[in-house]
């Protein structure tokens, strides 16, 4: 095995499988903005990377870009019970505001323990003596814990990318204290948001019985593990820089003309989830045209919405819910070559993405919770004219910094509806105005900031 002074532990892998033309597989980098971020820091460190390959089998250690990749196997049963298990059918409604019903099955969290140990395991013999280890979200809260009883000498921080919820939800968990001692082991313990570090200080204070001090907890064996927030970010120049480019210009200008040059094009694209807000959204927008205060002739919405997580329960029957409200509201309203909603239910590369948020007029995020939403933010880096507006639901974590947004609670519908006409309807001036703090935000605060934030305290301070 390959070994590392920087190692990164997530649930996936930072490359993807392709296919390649005569039947093999290759690999290619993730474009996710986690990967985009610490390549440089993985490069420059001769970093591996720990997750699971999306396959049964083992696979052994290999490296692409300066990056070793250190594979992990999950068989199908622990597909089911530990990734659409315990991950997206317990923690993820669960520290979503619970949007849906969390499901409580104790053999989820038997092979949810189990496929920890497995990346405690990995990670263990791939870390140099005394290197610095972080791991990834919510799939991985026991890892930090299991790998310092077998690794003390390493630096252990721990990130949780999405919300981490008020004390009534979280207490509901069966396995509370098990995974509030899992995230203990960590030195430092990072979420997008104040609130998220206070919920977990206050959690272990009153479920623990552990002295805390501000964002510092006392363990019980007498370290000191910090809790703070770093809200992430995104590759920002990189994406304006490609919004910018010539051919992302003439297929924005492509995509208007194939939309029949309407006056207003709003934008919606999300992962199919049911944290998204997608009923609320797609509701609002057929009324508004049912009404007749949208003329589906001047104003469309596209909505693209990634395949995601398909075999779990909720998440088929969202996509059910939403083809039959998206054809419902085109039958109902469309003519021919004028559907007023066009649904993609797709994933596409970076340069499409770019092209899409460079030909909006109106991008709509709604999130009824959402840890950050990076979305929001790739479209304002794209905006390179100042032109258009972003509306945004206050329940992403997002909302905390983009104070500037067309601000709106999702669940209250007509509120939604007024927000989306008065965005459509503010003059160049005000929008503008808005977009220039925007873009100053997202390019203060970018990936590479994220991560410099939170491996310098992870590193820089006395143990
Ligand atoms: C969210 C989570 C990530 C996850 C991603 C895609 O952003 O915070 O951990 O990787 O969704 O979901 P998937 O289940 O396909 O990995």
């Amino acid at each position: 095995t390959p070994t590392a002074s920087f190692v990164v532990v997530a649930n996936r892998l930072a490359v993807d499988r392709i296919e390649n033309a005569d039947g093999s597989t290759g690999w290619r980098t993730s474009p996710g903005g986690l990967v985009t971020a610490l390549e440089p820091v993985m490069r420059a460190n001769d970093g591996a990377w720990i997750g699971w390959h999306g396959a049964p089998e083992k696979l052994e250690p290999f490296s692409t870009n300066g990056m070793q990749l250190i594979p992990v196997e999950l068989s199908e049963t622990e597909v089911a019970q530990y990734y659409e298990g315990l991950s997206n059918g317990t923690l993820w409604p669960l520290y979503h505001d619970a949007v849906e019903n969390p499901e409580f099955h104790r053999e989820w969290w038997d092979a949810y323990v189990a496929v920890n140990e497995r990346f405690a395991d990995r990670t263990a013999a791939v870390a140099e003596d005394g290197a610095v280890v972080w791991v990834q979200d919510y799939q991985l809260q026991l890892v930090p814990a299991m790998l310092r009883r077998r690794r003390p000498d390493l630096r252990i921080g721990f990130f949780l990318h999405i919300p981490f919820p008020p004390l009534e939800l979280f207490q509901q968990l069966p396995w509370r204290n098990q995974i509030l001692e899992g995230m203990l082991g960590a030195d430092l313990v990072g979420f997008q948001l104040p609130g998220g570090a206070q919920n977990f200080v206050r959690l272990v204070r009153q479920r623990l019985h552990l002295q805390t001090h501000r964002d510092r907890v006392r363990t019980a064996d007498g370290r000191t593990v910090l809790a703070r927030a770093y809200p992430i970010s995104i590759d920002t120049s990189g994406f304006n820089e490609l919004a910018a480019s010539p051919s992302v210009e003439q297929r924005a200008k492509q995509i208007r003309h194939d939309l029949g040059d309407p006056r207003t094009i709003f934008l919606g694209v999300d992962r199919l989830d049911y944290t998204k807000g997608l009923r609320q959204r797609i509701r609002a927008f057929g009324e508004l045209v049912r009404d007749g205060r949208l003329d589906p002739d001047e104003a469309v919405l596209v909505q693209v919405a990634a395949p995601s997580r398909d075999r779990v329960d909720q998440y088929r029957q969202l996509r059910d819910d939403i083809d039959m409200l998206v054809g419902r509201i085109n039958g109902e309203t469309g003519r021919i070559g004028r559907p007023p909603i066009t649904y993609l239910h797709a994933s596409y590369p970076r340069e499409e993405m770019a092209a899409l948020y460079r030909a909006a007029d109106i991008m709509v995020v709604t999130p009824l919770r959402d840890g950050m939403n990076l979305v929001a933010k790739e479209f304002i880096a794209c905006r390179q004219d100042d032109n258009g507006a972003l509306v945004l639901s206050e329940f992403a974590g997002a909302a905390k910094e983009l104070r500037q947004a067309y601000l709106v609670n999702p669940y209250d519908i007509n509120g939604l509806k007024e927000r989306l006409v008065e965005a459509m309807n503010d003059s160049p001036r005000v929008h503008a105005r808005r977009m220039r703090y925007l873009r100053k935000q997202v390019f203060e605060n970018d990936i590479d900031r994220w991560a410099s934030l939170f491996l310098d305290d992870l590193t820089g301070r006395e143990s």
